[in-house]
């Protein structure tokens, strides 16, 4: 049974993530007449602000981050009045008993979204345990990065554990609160059409794509010690991949789902030793022109060369009957020539061509999952042209359409953040990741970085706006495969 939860106590409350999309999506809630009634949410760092003042704040990031016609003034006054602040160094178990007292009665149920910097989570963990704000009716939510390999994941994971259940632990990943995501499940489960052909016999290969024309955008501190493998491929990348490749569930739950999903992520083919060489591309981006503007490259923005790399590529496999022998080509990358999430699965040719000897050309089918900018999934077809085909019968690829967008038009796009948050505070755990999901998807890219490290890998440079180094271009095309571009 979901149960409403009275109250929402936000660290890193006056952070970017806040500011751009917790805030507006709790006032989407709230506009909607979403949250529960009475539900306080109360925001906590270190600055010293008074209730007034984090409420300006609020107010300040809605009036910058939401769309215009999403702006009525009784609404965000309403919502405002919901808000309050406690200022709390989360690195000193002191502050926490007077965060404890600002709460209040937290018998109603007390949802906990954590979005700090790593190191202040486990005295955060601490403090909440200390000031008894960690007891049965309390859940937590864990913003990413949670660690930066498996031991520290690990670590990470353990802390709050001793503290808070698995059952009560929320990870977040924004990628599963997207809509087209989880719209992979209804095309897969609510379609008997593709289920018979979605395995090696009937699919050639899966491409993978995230791109982005963002670069650094002010986080420098924290992405050069990332790099795009764990930024992008250790989560997002990975659920996605999960969520294609895996078995029917039996039940729409939490459990079931997440447990296909987990089979999916430990039967990846390690890519170790020489194979973290041959089978992955990186990538750093230099100068260029991106989306119409001249851009400076990666080591310019962060004033100091660096190896980290910008852009990875990688031909994955996965060792299970379903999958044997179907590559999945993954890559992701920043500065890149446009913005665009996508899943493309190639299918398999049709076994005897009978439009061959009257000059007729076929192509296999593919599916395109677009996430973003556009939602829409494309089921390209064959198709005959019209005429007497007296030289000859001329076919040609064309589109089945299913966009999204037109179809539920009408209807708001919800930022991510708006169903997660509403899942935590609701207590369903279906779109957040799994403690063995999360080590399993670690496990794997720790071994390409060991790799990278024994080969010595240094990333390519490739110029912003483009589609990455060349050398991505090779890695499928001496599989006789072209990225969708
Ligand atoms: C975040 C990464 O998890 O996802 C960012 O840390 C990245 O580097 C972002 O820009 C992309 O999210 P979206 O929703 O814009 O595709």
């Amino acid at each position: 049974m979901r149960q409403p939860f009275g109250k929402l106590l936000l660290f890193g409350a006056t952070g970017d993530l806040a500011q751009r999309m917790l805030i507006p999506s709790l006032y989407g809630l709230h506009a909607d007449q979403l949250l529960p009634e009475g539900l306080t949410i109360t925001g906590t760092a270190r600055s010293t602000l008074s209730d007034a003042d984090y409420r300006d704040f609020c107010a300040k990031a809605l009036e910058t981050y939401l769309p215009e016609d999403r702006k009525d003034p009784a609404a965000i006054a309403s919502f405002l009045d919901r808000v309050q602040y406690q200022p709390l160094d989360a690195s000193t178990i002191e502050g926490f008993d007077e965060l404890a007292t600002k709460l209040g009665d937290i018998s109603g149920g007390l949802a906990i979204f954590l979005s700090t910097a790593p190191k202040l989570f486990e005295p955060t963990i601490k403090g909440l345990a200390s000031a008894g704000l960690a007891g049965e009716n309390v859940r937590i939510g864990l913003e990413k990065p949670l660690g930066t390999d498996l031991p520290s994941s690990c670590e990470i994971n353990d802390a709050v554990a001793s503290v808070f259940p698995e059952e009560r632990t929320f990870r977040i990943d924004h990628y599963l609160g997207k809509e087209t995501v989880q719209n992979i499940l209804a095309l897969r489960f609510g379609n008997a059409l593709f289920e018979p052909i979605w395995n090696a016999t009937g699919i050639d290969h899966v491409e993978i794509t995230v791109s982005e024309t963002v670069g650094l955008e002010g986080r420098a501190g924290y992405y050069d010690d990332v790099g795009a493998l764990r930024d992008m491929v250790q989560n997002h990348i990975l659920q996605l991949l999960a969520l294609i490749a895996m078995e029917p569930p039996a039940r729409f739950d939490g459990t079931a789902i997440r447990d296909e999903k987990v089979k999916v992520l430990r039967s990846l083919r390690p890519v170790a030793g020489q194979d973290a060489a041959n089978l992955t591309v990186t990538g750093q981006y230099t100068g260029g022109a991106s989306t119409g503007k001249i851009v400076a490259g990666y080591a310019e923005e962060l004033e100091k060369p660096s190896r980290t790399e910008t852009f990875v590529a990688i031909k994955a496999h996965i060792d299970n009957w379903r999958w044997q022998g179907v590559p999945f080509y993954l890559r992701t990358g920043k500065r890149m020539t446009e913005r665009r999430s996508e899943i493309v699965v190639q299918f398999k040719p049709v076994p005897h061509s009978i439009f061959a000897e009257r000059g007729g050309v076929l192509q296999s089918n593919t599916l395109i999952i677009r996430i973003q900018p556009e939602e829409y999934v494309r089921l390209l077809v064959m198709a005959k042209e019209p005429g007497l085909d007296r030289e000859g019968i001329r076919l040609r690829e064309v589109p089945l359409n299913l966009s999204l967008d037109t179809e539920f038009a009408g209807t708001r796009r919800r930022i991510a953040y708006e169903r997660l948050l509403l899942d935590l505070i609701e207590g369903d755990p279906t779109l957040f990741v799994r403690r063995d999901e999360v080590e399993a998807q670690w496990a794997w890219i720790d071994a390409i970085r060991e790799g990278w490290d024994m080969a010595d890998v240094k990333p390519k440079p490739y110029a912003s706006g483009t589609w990455g180094p060349s050398a991505a271009i090779a890695l499928t095309e001496r599989d006789g495969v072209t990225w969708n571009e």
